[in-house]
Formats: C-alpha cells, structure tokens, sequence
C-alpha cells in the first residue's frame, strides 16, 4: 500500500538566489512574518535560502521572533574545510543554525560547473552533517525539444542518489526545475510537473523501494501565486521551489496560503 500524500508534509522553499542584501533581507522576513502571522504552521514547511551575507541576519530574526521559517542556503562545498578560497563550509553553515542546502541548482551546474559527481558529493555531506539536502534536477529547453527529458532525470537523479546511503533516503528533497521554466515566466503546466515528479520518485522507487513514497518532490521554474494551487493539487508535487515570487512577501505569502488551502482540501487523498 503507497503512503498517502498527506503524509508527506509540503515544502515551499524561497531561494532568493543573488538578491537582497542582509538589510533588504530584515525588511522581506518582517514582512513575512506579519503576513504569517495566524496561520496553521503544521500545514506547511517554509525554508528561505538567502545570500550567505544575510545568513547571521535571518538566522538572528527567525530566533528572536521564533519565526516558523527554516533557514537554508543556496550551495556550499562538499569539503569539510581547507584550500578552497570562495567556498562556505557544512560546519560553517551548521553555527547558523541553516536547516537544509540547495544542491546542484541548474545555475551552479551551468555556471560554476558542478557536475554530476559534485551533486552526489555534496548531497552526501550534507547528509553527513544532518542537513537536508535540495537536490535539483531538470531539462534544458533543448533536451526537452529533443523528447531526451526522461533520459536526463534518469542520469540526474541515479547520480545523485550515489550520495544517498539506504535508510535515510527520507532526508532529501528533490527539485524537479526545468531550466526553461526557471526566471521566464513560463512555468511549466500542472500536468507536465506531476509527469516529470512521478517519474522522477518512481525513479527513486526502482533503487530504493518504498522509500520513494517518503520523499518529499518539489516543482520549481515561475512558481507564483496565480499557478501555486493547480501545481500543488498534483499528487506528486509536494512543493515549489520558488526564485523571484520568493523576493516579495507578499507574494511568497500567497504561494504558502495556496499550498495550505490546497493541502486543506486535499488532505486524506493519496
Ligand atoms: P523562478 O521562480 O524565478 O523561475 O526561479 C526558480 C528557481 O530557480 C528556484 O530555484
């Protein structure tokens, strides 16, 4: 019997990409917080994944205020420490109490060249560290032409599951983010994200059983409040990983209002 959906609590992850500096950033979390203000936290995870600048800043406002946030970093290095001038360590990250990492985001794959390999390797130190890991995978414009869209999840995906150890496959998140839907306004349509969610944990379901049932898929590429509740109503989307919606409060607000009604109507479907 597959668990149900509802059992796999929503995740709406805010990557705020290079954008906002830490005093911007004070200005966006207050906002939120006023604008989460009453709402059911045990409907929704909420991570925020600011600039490694505005770290120390968030992390001191989400404490004071016990914001029900969890704060997030955009990339870090799969090294422990050492010679490695421009990087930020897991260990680093932990002493700012950030919760999870973004991994292989198709911006650190296209422009700081992270391989597959690197993917796999940083997922397992995150791991290590007892982090969660946001693994992101996805097509280029041109493979989707080119019908090769499955094929690149099914590379994506096993590698990155190279840095998986069997047991704590529940730990990770995977961000399906076609990079053709990423900062263009065409986000992808309800159905072609749950097509490529479902594959991508039946995927996971092929290595790892029903694990699979367990982790948590997001969908992420112009998420916004006007498509957040048909993406969520997806039985295999379970969140959005959301760039520039995430930039105003007003508008990631309404994205989690969304996936809270959504899952309030849904909740109990499997
Ligand atoms: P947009 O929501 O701006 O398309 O960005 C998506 C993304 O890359 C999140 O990681």
């Amino acid at each position: 019997m597959s668990t149900p959906r509802s059992a796999r609590r929503p995740l709406i992850a805010g990557n705020w990409k290079m954008n906002l500096d830490h005093v911007a950033a004070i200005r966006l979390v207050q906002d939120l917080a006023l604008r989460l203000r009453g709402f059911d936290h045990k409907m929704v995870d909420i991570s925020i994944h600011p600039p490694f600048t505005d770290l120390r800043t968030v992390e001191g406002i989400i404490g004071a205020d016990r914001l029900p946030i969890q704060l997030g970093a955009q990339h870090c290095s799969s090294h422990e420490d050492g010679a490695f001038t421009g990087e930020i360590s897991l260990a680093m990250l932990s002493r700012l109490s950030v919760a999870s990492v973004i991994v292989g985001h198709s911006e650190r794959r296209q422009f700081f060249s992270m391989t597959d390999s690197d993917v796999a390797a940083t997922a397992r130190a995150v791991l290590t560290h007892d982090l969660t890991p946001i693994i992101c995978v996805g097509e280029t414009g041109e493979e989707r032409e080119s019908g090769v869209t499955h094929e690149v999840l099914v590379r994506q995906v096993t590698a990155a599951l190279g840095g998986v150890d069997r047991g704590v496959e529940e730990r990770i998140v995977i961000a399906y983010e076609p990079i053709w839907a990423i900062g263009t306004g065409v986000a992808a349509t309800a159905e072609d994200a749950q097509t490529a969610c479902q594959a991508i944990r039946a995927l996971i379901a092929s290595d790892r059983g029903e694990a699979s049932e367990r982790v948590r898929v997001l969908y992420g590429g112009s998420a916004k409040p006007e498509n957040a509740e048909e993406l969520m109503g997806m039985p295999d989307v379970d969140g959005l990983l959301v760039g520039g919606a995430s930039l105003g409060a007003e508008s990631f607000a309404a994205i989690i209002a969304a996936t809270a009604t959504c899952y309030g109507q849904t909740a109990g479907k499997s």
